[in-house]
């Protein structure tokens, strides 16, 4: 039996930076037997060797062997990890966990609202609904970062702008002097205002900091989204990604196997979390 501890070796094809401090990587699974298959919304172990493993977002499939994760270098493996460039090997295990709620959007409106690099767990779903337009209803995009320079995958902006009934609003909380920007200003809920998908029909997917997701959460329920229709994608450490250490438990929850994605109302029942307003224990 294959030890689901041991990664598996891929190769890093090319690297691109998004800002500053992330960088998206394209890896190439030579030895994978089938294509790589995951769903939007789910996770890898990325591994640096000699270095340690991290959980990171699956992004976009670029060929039946070559995915793409989007990282932001805040640690030591991080770090090391944008440090890589075209040519190095890195390990990965996956993908693990319950991504966005795919059957039960089917027909739906969707509101993806995410600020930062919360962008780059909703990639593949965008992926899905420009490749398969017709599975959903009218989808609106919300996506806010401190600054123009913080935005990721800025070149698919235009790319999503062309897709039927999507509407994508962009703010920033901070305009530089040099910066040229025609959007909005303000935290992401600022643009809720403008949102074109029913909440009678419609599920919301967010992703980015606790405290962000916990206003956009408030912001969508007091706008008549139901809360079995708002759905989060939790970050919390883990070690071995299959519910067997623990170290991702939130009361009764593995984030790595039950999650990353919640429903508010699963959220609002677990303790110690910032979006259903528990803040965490000192
Ligand atoms: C399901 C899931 C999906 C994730 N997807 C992505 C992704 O697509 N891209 C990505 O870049 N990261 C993602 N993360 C977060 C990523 O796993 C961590 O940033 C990483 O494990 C940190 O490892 P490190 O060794 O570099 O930092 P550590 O040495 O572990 O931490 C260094 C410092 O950074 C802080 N820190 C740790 N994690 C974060 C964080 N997420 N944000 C800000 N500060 C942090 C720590 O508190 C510490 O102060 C995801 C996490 C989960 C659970
Ligand atoms: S990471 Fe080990 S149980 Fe979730």
């Amino acid at each position: 039996m294959k030890n689901p501890y041991l990664p598996m070796s891929c190769v890093i094809k090319e690297t691109k930076k998004e800002t500053a401090d992330i960088k998206t990587i394209s890896v190439e699974l030579p030895d994978l037997p089938a294509p790589f298959d995951y769903a939007p919304g789910q996770f890898n172990q990325i591994s640096v060797m000699g270095v340690g493993e991290m959980p990171i977002s699956i992004g976009s499939r670029l060929d039946d062997k070559t995915i793409t994760h989007t990282v932001r270098a805040v640690g030591e493996a991080t770090s090391k990890l944008v440090e890589l460039d075209a040519g190095d090997t890195i390990g990965l295990r996956g993908p693990f966990g319950q991504g966005w709620p795919l059957e039960a959007a089917a027909g739906k409106d969707l509101l993806l609202a995410t600020g930062g690099l919360g962008l780059a767990p909703l990639r593949a779903l965008l992926d899905l609904i420009e490749a398969e337009r017709d599975r959903f209803g009218r989808v609106n995009l919300a996506y806010g970062a401190r600054t123009p320079g913080d935005m990721i995958f800025t070149d698919r902006f235009d790319r999503w702008r062309v897709i039927p009934d999507f509407e994508l609003f962009l703010t920033v909380d901070h305009v530089p002097k040099e910066a040229v920007w025609e959007h909005a200003t303000g935290v992401v809920t600022h643009v809720f205002d403008r949102l074109t998908v029913d909440p009678a029909r419609a599920l919301a997917f967010t992703c980015g900091p606790e405290i962000m997701m916990r206003f956009v959460a408030n912001s969508l329920l007091i706008r008549g989204f139901d809360q079995n229709s708002i759905f989060v994608s939790m970050e919390r450490r883990m070690e071995c990604g299959m519910g067997k250490c623990g170290h991702c438990m939130i009361g009764p929850k593995y984030v790595c196997i039950d999650g990353p994605v919640f429903s508010y109302a699963q959220v609002k029942a677990l303790p110690h979390n910032i979006i259903a307003g528990k803040g965490l224990a000192a």
